[in-house]
């Protein structure tokens, strides 16, 4: 089960009142929905998207939301076109925009596309079928190209060397599973690489998840889009996982901010308390960061 990050924080920035309508533009398993859900209710909505749609037909399942009808809606998509789904929807602009980027424990433990780099699956490690997946991806790119986008997106020394053995085997057979990927990527690194403190596959499946995602164009998009989605007054909350991530996030929300759109929350990022880290190791990387729009 994946665990909501940084909850508390999350219900402090977004500030959900009764009445108010709020998007959770990444609602994955409703971690924090469930709760800005409780805030908002009885006369509230939540509009909770996701680009991975058997994770919105798994939601629509659950006794929560069913229980909920007519406070929530959920729809598949991609949060960079909230204002055209918005229109499409019949739905005015929002109290609260919530972003919690990436992926999802469900989805590295169930999905069967190829996230993991311990699992044998079809290398897909997309959200949508709108997305290449990376089996295609490595297969297209040059191997210089391959090499700029392991070194950039997933901050990794040896991608020079990552890039050509997988081009080497590439150009011999295709490359479908997860675990094949993965493997290539372990046998071009020396044995005690980064003293085995992570899977030398870690930060190339990293980078490879966000370029076939185009998950920093997707959230830029989103953050020059904010006046077409959210109210004046309204709070927007993301969390991000990558320090590219992050560093688009605090640009734009300066830039907004010089422009008279929104009012910064978060001088510094917030992150988790060593508690939460302990509990859920996977908060220890998470970055907050929040404004109210003018
Ligand atoms: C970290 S999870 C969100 C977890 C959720 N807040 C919870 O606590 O249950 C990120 C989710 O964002 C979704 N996602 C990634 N890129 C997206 C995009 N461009 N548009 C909509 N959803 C996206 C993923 O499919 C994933 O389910």
């Amino acid at each position: 089960m994946h665990i909501p990050v940084l909850l508390k924080e999350v219900i402090e920035y977004l500030n959900p009142e009764p009445g108010e309508f709020i998007i959770d533009g990444t609602i994955n398993g409703g971690g924090h929905a469930k709760i800005i859900l409780d805030k908002i209710s009885p006369s509230g909505k939540v509009f909770g998207i996701d680009w991975d749609e058997s994770l919105i037909k798994k939601l629509k399942r659950e006794s929560w939301v069913i229980g909920h009808k007519s406070s929530i809606t959920l729809i598949s998509g991609n949060y960079a076109d909230l204002p055209e789904i918005l229109k499409k929807e019949k739905l005015g602009k929002a109290d609260g925009l919530l972003l919690d980027l990436g992926f999802s424990s469900e989805q590295i433990e169930n999905s069967n596309r190829g996230f993991s780099f311990d699992k044998d699956e079809p290398l897909y490690m997309t959200y949508s079928a709108e997305s290449a997946p990376v089996a295609q991806v490595i297969r297209e790119l040059k191997e210089g190209e391959l090499a700029d986008i392991i070194f950039k997106l997933g901050g990794e020394r040896l991608s020079r060397k990552i890039a050509k053995a997988i081009k080497e085997v590439s150009k011999k057979k295709r490359i479908t599973s997860s675990l094949e990927l993965a493997e290539i990527i372990r046998a071009s690194t020396p044995k005690n690489y980064e003293n085995q403190r992570i899977d030398p596959a870690t930060r190339t499946f990293q980078a490879l998840r966000i370029y076939a995602n185009h998950e920093l164009e997707n959230l830029e998009k989103v953050l020059n889009r904010l006046p077409d989605i959210l109210k004046p007054k309204a709070r927007v909350v993301i969390i991000s996982f990558h320090s590219l991530e992050d560093a688009i996030i605090k640009k734009h929300f300066q830039k907004l901010e010089l422009a008279g759109i929104l009012k910064i929350l978060t001088k510094k990022p917030i992150e988790a308390s060593m508690e939460e880290i302990v509990q859920n190791p996977k908060s220890r990387s998470a970055k907050l960061r929040a404004a109210i729009l003018i």
